[in-house]
């Protein structure tokens, strides 16, 4: 496992974060976001999607836990999971997404589909600081996304 830590101290900056971290996106990477309401994690989830030029449309008018984003390139799958439970996930279609090796999956709340994802992924836990400021701890587990995490390491400090 690697680690490393960043800081941010607005959320202008934590959107221009996803926007570096964006560039280093190959497709087929998970990534858990953790941390409390107001964090952080949905404006950075943006934020990776607005740097890609990415459009949201909706799985499903009903299906309000998984946002998919996409155009001719890349696919991007938002996931917010608060408050439901294993069971409760089970048959809402994510199926289809775990099929696909190339989409880019963000997961806040992810607890519930842990089980279901590959176990390469990149936790970013996001803890507050007081004020604006937020730290995000980045922890990898696996080759993937080891490899991931030093790539944002070095564009983050760009
Ligand atoms: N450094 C920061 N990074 C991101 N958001 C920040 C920051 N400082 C303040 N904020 C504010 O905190 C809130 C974060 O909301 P959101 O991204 O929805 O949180 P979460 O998804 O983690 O519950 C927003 O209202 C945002 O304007
Ligand atoms: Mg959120």
């Amino acid at each position: 496992m690697k680690t490393a830590t960043l800081l941010t101290c607005s959320r202008a900056q934590t959107t221009a974060l996803a926007g570096r971290f964006a560039q280093v996106l190959k497709g087929g990477e998970i990534i858990f976001l953790r941390g409390p309401i107001g964090a952080g994690k949905t404006v950075f989830v943006k934020g990776v999607a607005a740097a890609l030029g990415l459009k949201s449309s909706p799985v499903s008018a009903s299906f309000s836990l998984m946002k998919e984003y996409k155009n001719k390139h890349v696919k991007l799958f938002h996931i917010d999971l608060f408050r439901l439970s294993e069971g409760e996930v089970f048959n809402l279609g994510f199926e289809e997404m775990l099929e696909d090796e190339r989409a880019i999956i963000l997961a806040e709340w992810p607890d519930p589909i842990a089980q279901m994802l590959p176990a390469d992924r990149l936790e970013m836990d996001f803890i507050l600081r007081g004020g604006d400021e937020r730290e995000i701890k980045l922890s990898a587990f696996g080759r993937v996304s080891e490899h991931l995490l030093e790539e944002l390491c070095r564009v983050s400090k760009m």
